[in-house]
C-alpha cells in the first residue's frame, strides 16, 4: 500500500502519555489513528490497515498480547511495536514469538522510539517484498530460509539478497564463522531465476587441494591412477544452476587460476581430456578470512579476487548485533518439541557473551539449554559456552594456526584434530552420539563413520 504518510496506529489507554505521543509522531510527517482498548485497536487495524501498530501490553478490556494474535490471524500486515511498564522479558520475547517488531519499555525515549518506527517500517516493506517475490516463484515457501535478525546490518544484508538475488552476478559472501554465509547462499538460490535448477555446494577447504580440482572439473576414465571411470563435476553438476564455493581463500593457487579461466571463458575441460565443455553457471562464493589479506600475502590471485569481489554480502558478527539475540535464542526455543522458556538471567548471560562463534555458537548452546532446561525453563546454570577455541574456527583462529604441527604430515595432523572434535563434542553431549553430531553440525552417519575410522 502506498500512501503519502505513513499511518501509524497507537493503542494506548492513558490518555496523556497517548496525546502526547500523537503529537511527537505529527511531527515527525506520520498520519496518526488512537485507540483507548484493544477491541476498538483491533477495529481500526483491519478497517485501516495502518503500516505499524504501537501496542499497550496492559489495557482496560483484552490485553496487547492477545491484540497481536488476533491481529496475525486477521488480516493486518502491520510491523507491531510492542510498549510495556513491565521489565519482564517474557511477555517481550513471547511477543517477538507472536510476530511483534520490536518492544519498547517505558517511559518512552523519544528518539529510540521514532529510530525503531523508522526501521520496522523499512523492515515491513522489505518483508512485503520478499513475499511478493516468494509468492512470484514456483518454489515452495516451506523451502525459503529463514534468517532472523532485525538490526540495520542484517537489513542491509536482505536489501542485497533481494537486489541482486535475480542478476546473474558473482556474488561474495563475507562473515565470520557460523554468522550465516551458507544461508545467504541458500537465500540467493530461492531468490533467484534458477531456482529450479541445482544449488551445488563445495567446501573448498574440507576437500585437499588436489581432490580438489578434480572434485571441480570431473574427471575422464583413466585420467589418473584411481580414475576407472568418467567422473562429472561440479561445474557440469550445477549447470544452469548456482555453484557455491565455501572458503573459497582456501583454494590452492594453481586451481584459482583454473577457476579464474572457467569463471571468464564459461567452459572447462575435463581431467584427462582437453575437449573444452560448455558450462553455465552463477558463482556465489564465501570466505571467512579477509581476501584482501590473501592478496596481499600472495596467497590469493588478485585477477580472481577482482572478479569475485563484484556483489559483496557481509554479514556481521553476532557480537554486533546483540540486539537480535532475543529473536534468535525464540527461535532456536521454539524449535523444540515440548515448550520451553527463558528466564530473564539465563538471557542476561546470553547477551553478556561475546559469541566468537557467532549465530552456531548461539544455536548450539540453546540446543543444549533446552535438553537440560530443568522443568522447561532455561536458567543460567544451563547456558554454558564451549572453552576450547572450537568455536571460533575459522577466521578467529589464528593462535590454532601459528601452533599448527604441521611437520608431522598433513594425514597425522588431521586425524588428531578429527579425533579431539569427536572426543569433544561426544564428552559435551554426554556420549549422546545424535547430540554429538548436532554440535559439530555433521550428519550422524558421518560421525559414526568416523569413529569407526578413528577407533572411538
Ligand atoms: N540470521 C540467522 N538466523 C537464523 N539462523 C541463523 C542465522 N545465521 C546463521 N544461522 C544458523 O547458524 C548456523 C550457521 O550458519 P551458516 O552455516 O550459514 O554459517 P557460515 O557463516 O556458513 O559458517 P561457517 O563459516 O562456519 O561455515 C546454521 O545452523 C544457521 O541456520
Ligand atoms: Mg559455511
Amino acid at each position: 500500500m502506498t500512501r503519502a504518510k505513513p499511518v501509524l496506529l497507537i493503542v494506548e489507554d492513558e490518555r496523556t502519555a497517548l496525546r502526547a505521543l500523537k503529537l511527537i509522531l505529527e511531527d515527525e510527517g506520520y498520519s496518526v489513528l488512537e485507540a483507548a482498548c484493544g477491541e476498538d485497536g483491533l477495529r481500526l487495524a483491519l478497517s485501516e490497515q495502518p503500516e505499524l501498530i504501537l501496542l499497550d501490553i496492559r489495557l482496560p478490556d483484552i490485553d496487547g498480547l492477545t491484540v497481536l494474535q488476533r491481529l496475525r490471524a486477521g488480516h493486518s500486515d502491520a510491523a507491531v511495536i510492542i510498549m510495556t511498564a513491565e521489565t519482564s522479558s517474557a511477555n517481550a520475547i513471547r511477543a517477538t514469538q507472536y510476530g511483534a517488531f520490536d518492544y519498547l519499555s517505558k517511559p518512552i525515549h523519544d528518539e529510540h522510539l521514532l529510530l525503531l518506527i523508522r526501521r520496522a517500517l523499512e523492515y515491513r516493506q522489505l518483508e512485503i517484498e520478499v513475499r511478493s517475490l516468494r509468492t512470484g516463484g514456483t518454489s515452495a515457501e516451506a523451502g525459503v530460509p529463514g534468517m532472523v535478525g532485525h538490526t540495520p546490518a542484517m537489513q542491509e544484508v536482505y536489501k542485497t539478497i533481494g537486489r541482486v538475488a535475480d542478476s546473474a552476478a558473482t556474488v561474495l559472501v563475507t562473515g565470520e564463522s557460523g554468522t550465516g554465509k551458507e544461508l545467504v547462499a541458500n537465500a540467493l538460490h530461492q531468490f533467484s531465476g534458477r531456482r529450479g535448477r541445482p544449488l551445488v555446494k563445495v567446501n573448498c577447504a574440507a576437500i585437499p587441494g588436489e581432490l580438489l580440482e578434480a572434485e571441480l572439473f570431473g574427471h575422464e576414465k583413466g585420467a589418473f591412477t584411481n580414475a576407472v571411470s568418467r567422473r562429472i563435476g561440479r561445474f557440469e553438476q550445477a549447470e544452469g544452476g548456482i555453484l557455491f564455493l565455501d572458503e573459497v581463500g582456501d583454494m590452492p593457487l594453481a586451481l584459482q587460476a583454473k577457476l579464474l579461466r572457467a569463471v571468464q571463458e564459461r567452459t572447462i575441460e575435463r581431467l584427462g581430456s582437453n575437449a573444452p565443455i560448455p558450462v553455465d553457471f552463477r558463482l556465489v562464493a564465501a570466505t571467512a578470512r579477509d581476501l584482501s589479506t590473501a592478496v596481499a600475502e600472495g596467497r590469493f590471485r588478485e585477477d580472481l579476487y577482482y572478479r569475485l569481489n563484484v556483489v559483496v554480502i557481509a554479514l556481521p558478527p553476532l557480537r554486533d548485533r546483540r540486539e537480535d539475540i532475543p529473536l534468535l535464542v525464540q527461535r532456536f526455543l521454539a524449535r523444540s518439541e515440548r515448550p520451553v522458556t527463558i528466564r530473564q538471567d539465563a538471557l542476561d548471560k546470553i547477551l553478556n557473551h561475546d559469541w566468537p562463534g557467532n549465530v552456531r555458537e548461539l544455536e548450539n548452546v540453546i540446543t543444549r539449554a533446552v535438553v537440560l532446561a530443568p522443568g522447561g525453563i532455561v536458567t543460567p546454570e544451563v547456558i554454558e559456552f564451549p572453552t576450547l577455541p572450537s568455536a571460533t574456527a575459522g577466521a578467529r583462529c589464528s593462535f590454532w594456526e601459528s601452533q599448527v604441527p604441521y611437520r608431522d604430515g598433513y594425514w597425522a595432523v588431521l586425524r588428531r584434530v578429527e579425533s579431539a572434535l569427536v572426543k569433544a563434542a561426544l564428552r559435551e553431549a554426554g556420549g549422546n552420539k545424535t547430540e554429538a553430531a548436532r554440535i559439530l553440525g555433521v550428519q550422524r552417519r558421518l560421525l559414526y563413520q568416523k569413529m569407526a575410522e578413528l577407533g572411538i
